[in-house]
């Protein structure tokens, strides 16, 4: 597990921002986030303001992402959008399996695997999105929860595939709430889920794999999370939204990658 990882930030826009609003975001996070070579910054806006922030990043290094996607690549599937659309439109990544779709929209451990092989295959690379309940971290099943949905997101996947994937751990009690999990809890599950990666792809893929932390990062958490040996960016909601903090949590990953 010696693999040296490029930390990677993204933010997560969830269901905000218009279209003008999104261009005006991306437009002033694109500068200061380009001069951080170190860290990979990822913007995740709505679909469909994709195309237009591709423009707003064009030349920079940021790296655009989308929030979900289906798994074939296209059909009779009204209102869906297909990964080819996504590669299409210059997405590098696609959050997967977030713990807003499981809960609302009843997206499986299986469909979720379905949908991370139709983004490989398509050239996206996946954000796949794992975490515990409140109820399941009280019982102590965090690391059952987090293995089960680990190794189904993984299933059927080559060593180069996962080796070149991003996993956020997010649990769900700290998404939204303002209670992150503490720097170790999340260094420590975080840990758990590269000996889980290990197991299933080998020490190979799990050295390269990134893995994020997400749930209530801040400019004032960020740093200290960051400091965790096994965490390798952030997954970011609510303060990917603010100008100032987005830029500062990914200032804090950029020191803490030098
Ligand atoms: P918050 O940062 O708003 O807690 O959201 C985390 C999240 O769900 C990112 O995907």
């Amino acid at each position: 597990m010696q693999t040296k990882r490029r930390p990677i930030v993204a933010g997560n826009w969830k269901m905000n921002t218009t279209l003008g609003e999104g261009r005006d975001l991306a437009a002033a996070l694109c500068r200061p986030l380009d001069a951080l070579g170190g860290v990979e910054a990822v913007l995740c806006p709505p679909f469909i303001s994709l195309a237009a922030i591709r423009e707003t990043l064009a030349g920079a290094s940021v790296s655009l992402g989308a929030q979900n996607c289906h798994y074939e690549p296209k059909g009779a599937f009204t209102g869906e959008v297909s990964p080819v659309m996504l590669a299409d439109l210059g997405c590098r990544y696609v959050i997967l399996g977030h713990s807003e779709r499981r809960a609302h929209l009843g997206e499986t451990d299986a469909l979720v695997n379905r949908k991370v092989r139709a983004a490989l295959a398509h050239g996206l690379t996946p954000i796949v999105c794992v975490g515990e309940d409140l109820a399941q971290q009280d019982a102590g099943q965090t690391e059952g929860v987090v293995a089960s949905q680990v190794q189904a997101a993984l299933e059927h996947l080559s060593g180069d595939d996962v080796a070149g994937m991003v996993i956020a751990y997010e649990p769900l009690w700290a998404i939204g709430t303002g209670r992150p999990a503490s720097a170790e809890q999340a260094g420590a599950t975080i840990g758990v889920i590269r000996r889980i990666v290990a197991g299933v792809a080998g020490e190979g893929p799990a050295g390269a794999v990134r893995l994020q932390y997400g749930g209530s990062v801040t400019p004032d958490n960020a740093p200290e999370l960051f400091g965790q040996p096994e965490i390798d960016g952030a997954l970011v909601g609510g303060a990917s939204l603010k100008v100032t903090d987005f830029i500062a949590i990914c200032t804090a990953a950029h020191m803490g990658a030098g």
